[in-house]
C-alpha cells in the first residue's frame, strides 16, 4: 500500500492565520473546551486512532485539537469540496495532524483525500470515525463489499458522476491491493455521525444488514439538530448568499423546500432580511407548521415566475428540476443547503443543450438559456452555506461538536459491550451539552425543589424530560 503522506492543503503561509482564528473560535466553543478541560487527565481516547471526515473549517480544527488532547491520533478530510477553509487546514497540518483538504477539490481529490485520510502509516485503517454524510463509512463498506465479490449493497449515489468515480478509486485500490478494505476495517469499532443524510445511511446499512460497526446518530441529539441544524442554517444561509450575490433580500421572493429542521432555520434566515418566504412541503406536519408561522405553502410548480430565490433544504433527490430552472423568472438565484448537491439536478443543468455556463467567480455560475433568461446556481449546487461563506458560527458548532466528541469516548469506553446498531447518546449528556453553553451567554437556570421534581417526577438533577418529548 502507499505510504502514509503527512498532509496535503492549499497553502501552509495561511497556517498563522488559522491559528488567530482558531484562538478566537475557542473562546466561542466553551462545550468543547471544559470537555477538554474535564478530560485532560484521564485522556480517554489515548493512541485511538481516528479518521474524520467532517468540513474542514476553524471550527472543527477546534474539534480536531479536542479530540487530540483527548489523546488521539487523527487524520481528517473535508465531507464536502467547497467546503475547507484553507487557513484552518493549513494551521492543523501545521501541527503535525495529518489533513488532507483544500477549498475547490475535484471529485477525484475528493476521494483521494479521503482514502488517505483512512492510510494510517504501517497500512493500518481508524479505529473510530467521525463522519458528516457517512462518505467514508460509505467507502470502507463499499471497499470490503467489492472484495468479498458482494454487488448487493447499493446507495444513493448509484448512477451519478460520482459513483463512477468512487468505483474507479476502489478498482484502482483492488488491483494494487487486494486486501486493502479488509484491513482498513480490521480494527474500527465505531462511528459517530453528524448529519441527517448520513443517518439516513446508516438506517438504511442497518435495515440492509451490511452495517459492520456500532453507530452513533449525534444528529438527532436534541443540541445538535435543534441547534445546528435551525439556529446555524438561521446565520449562515444568508451569509452564504450574500457573499455569493450580494443581493437585496428585502422584498425578493424566497422560496424554502423543505420545512424541516433545515428549512425552518432558512425561512427564518430570509424573512428576518425582509424576503417574502413561500415554503414547499411533502408532509403536513410539517406544512402546517410552516403555515402556522405564517409562510405561504404552495408547490414549487405554482411559485414559478415568482420566486426570486430558491433554496433546497430536504435531503432528498430531484427537488428543483431542469425544467422548474427553464420556467423561473430572469436572474433567479438557485442554491442547496442540504448535504449532497442531488437535490437540484446539476448533472442534467449542466448538459442540457443550448445552455451556457459562465462563471462570475469561483462557486457563483450565471447560465443563461437558449431564450436569453439568465439565472445563477451557487456553490454548483452543493451546500451554500459552506460553499460561499464559513458554515455555522463556532457557538452552535460547539454544541454539535460537544456531542460528536463525548460520542466517540462513549463508543470507544464501551467498545465490547456496543452491538451493531444505530444509538443515541442518553438525554442526560444531552443536557450536559446544553448546560455546558450556558454560563457563557449568561443564561441563569433555575434548580427544581424537591417538591417540585417529585410533582413532576424527575430527579432534581435531571433528565428532565421522556425520551418521547420533542422541545
Ligand atoms: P429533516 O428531515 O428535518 O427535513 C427535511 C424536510 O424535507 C422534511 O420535512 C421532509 O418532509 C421534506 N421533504 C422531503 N422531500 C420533499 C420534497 N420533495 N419537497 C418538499 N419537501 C420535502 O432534515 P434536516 O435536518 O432539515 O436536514 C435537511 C438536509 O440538510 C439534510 O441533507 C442534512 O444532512 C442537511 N444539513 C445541512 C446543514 C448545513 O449546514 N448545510 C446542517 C444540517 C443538516
Amino acid at each position: 500500500s502507499e505510504t502514509a503522506l503527512p498532509y496535503k492543503v492549499a497553502d501552509m503561509s495561511l497556517a498563522d492565520w488559522g491559528r488567530k482564528e482558531i484562538r478566537i473560535a475557542e473562546q466561542e466553543m466553551p462545550g468543547l473546551m471544559s470537555i477538554r478541560a474535564k478530560y485532560a487527565a484521564e485522556k480517554p481516547l489515548q493512541g485511538v486512532r481516528i479518521t474524520g471526515s467532517l468540513h474542514m473549517t476553524i471550527q472543527t480544527a477546534v474539534l480536531i485539537e479536542t479530540l487530540k488532547e483527548l489523546g488521539a491520533d487523527v487524520r481528517w478530510a473535508s465531507c464536502n469540496i467547497f467546503s475547507t477553509q484553507d487557513h484552518a487546514a493549513a494551521a492543523i497540518a501545521a501541527t503535525g495532524t495529518p489533513v488532507f483538504a483544500w477549498k475547490g477539490e475535484t471529485l477525484e481529490e475528493y476521494w483521494w483525500c479521503t482514502d488517505q485520510a483512512l492510510n494510517f502509516p504501517g497500512g493500518l485503517g481508524p479505529q473510530m470515525v467521525v463522519d458528516d454524510g457517512g462518505d467514508v463509512t460509505l467507502l470502507i463498506h463499499k471497499g470490503v463489499d467489492l472484495e468479498d465479490g458482494d454487488r448487493s449493497f447499493v446507495d444513493g449515489k448509484a448512477g451519478s458522476e460520482e459513483e463512477a468515480v468512487i468505483q474507479a478509486l476502489l478498482k484502482k485500490v483492488l488491483a494494487e491491493d487486494p486486501q486493502r478494505w479488509h484491513r482498513v476495517a480490521k480494527d474500527w469499532r465505531g462511528v459517530s455521525e453528524e448529519t441527517t443524510t448520513g443517518v439516513h445511511r446508516l438506517y438504511k446499512m442497518m435495515e440492509q444488514g451490511k452495517l459492520l460497526v456500532p453507530a452513533i446518530n449525534v444528529n438527532d441529539s436534541v443540541t445538535k439538530s435543534k441547534f445546528d441544524n435551525l439556529y446555524g442554517c438561521k446565520e449562515s444561509l444568508a451569509d452564504g448568499i450574500k457573499r455569493a450575490t450580494d443581493v437585496m433580500m428585502g422584498g425578493k421572493v424566497a422560496v424554502i423546500c423543505g420545512y424541516g429542521d433545515v428549512g425552518k432555520g432558512s425561512a427564518a434566515s430570509l424573512r428576518g432580511l425582509g424576503a417574502r418566504v413561500i415554503v414547499t412541503e411533502v408532509d403536513p406536519i410539517n406544512a402546517l407548521q410552516a403555515a402556522m408561522q405564517g409562510y405561504e405553502v404552495t408547490t414549487i410548480e405554482e411559485t414559478m415566475g415568482r420566486g426570486d430565490i430558491y433554496v433546497t433544504c430536504t435531503g432528498n433527490v430531484d427537488i428543483i428540476t431542469l425544467e422548474h430552472m427553464e420556467q423561473m423568472k430572469d436572474q433567479a438565484i438557485v442554491c442547496n443547503i442540504g448535504h449532497f448537491d442531488n437535490e437540484i439536478q446539476m448533472e442534467r443543468l449542466n448538459s442540457a443543450p443550448g445552455v451556457e455556463k459562465l462563471e462570475i467567480k469561483p462557486q457563483v455560475h450565471q447560465y443563461t438559456f437558449p431564450s436569453g433568461k439568465q439565472i445563477f446556481v451557487l456553490a454548483e449546487g452543493r451546500l451554500v452555506n459552506l460553499g460561499c461563506a464559513t458554515g455555522h458560527p463556532s457557538f452552535v458548532m460547539s454544541n454539535s461538536f460537544s456531542n460528536q466528541t463525548l460520542a466517540q469516548i462513549d463508543l470507544w469506553k464501551n467498545r465490547d459491550t456496543y452491538k451493531v446498531g444505530v444509538y443515541v447518546l442518553p438525554k442526560k449528556l444531552d443536557e450536559e451539552v446544553a448546560r455546558l453553553h450556558l454560563e457563557k451567554i449568561g443564561v441563569k437556570l433555575t434548580t427544581l425543589s424537591q417538591r417540585q421534581a417529585d410533582y413532576i417526577g424527575v430527579p432534581v438533577e435531571g433528565p428532565y424530560k421522556t425520551d418521547q418529548y420533542r422541545y
